[in-house]
């Protein structure tokens, strides 16, 4: 079926329940524009790439090896291939998506006296930087 008769046969369904005209039209607008928001391979392709570069413009690369990056060489910090298959991050924090996100905003909040100083990047930048450290 068409998106365009999804939509229009919203509008009936919804008018003969007697919806209100803007909760029909918020339902029918998301009903509209969820593909959009899924992840084509397109955007995961964007997204990885984004991660890539933040490895670079934001130093993380001058203390971290990654093999899938061969700019990432620096010896400072722990090599990052692997990330997913890892236990703890730092040894200190059970090892997920999110927890990584979240150290990668405030090292020193989870292991103290690490030595790894405290990135300036975003919560978007860090989650980027999670996804790509998480991508085999
Ligand atoms: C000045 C060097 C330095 C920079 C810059 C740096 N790190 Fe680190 N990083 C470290 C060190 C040192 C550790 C080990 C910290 C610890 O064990 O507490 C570490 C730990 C990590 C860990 C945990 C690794 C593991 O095996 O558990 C991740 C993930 C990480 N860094 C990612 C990043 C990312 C992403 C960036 C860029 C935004 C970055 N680092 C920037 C030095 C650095």
């Amino acid at each position: 079926m068409q998106k365009m008769t999804i939509f229009s046969s919203f509008f009936t369904i919804a008018s003969a329940l007697s919806m209100p005209l803007s909760v029909t039209f918020a339902a029918a607008l998301s009903i509209w524009t969820f593909p959009s928001h899924a992840d084509t391979p397109d955007a995961q392709g964007d997204k990885q790439e984004q991660g890539k570069t933040l490895m670079i413009t934001k130093g993380c690369s001058s203390c971290h090896q990654l093999t899938k990056l061969p700019a990432a060489k620096g010896l400072v910090g722990p090599p990052l291939d692997n990330m997913a298959a890892q236990s703890y991050i730092a040894g200190v924090l059970p090892n997920s998506r999110e927890n990584l996100t979240q150290f990668l905003l405030e090292p020193q909040k989870f292991h103290a006296d690490t030595a790894m100083p405290t990135p300036d990047i975003t919560q978007q930048e860090a989650r980027r930087l999670a996804d790509y450290l998480w991508q085999e």
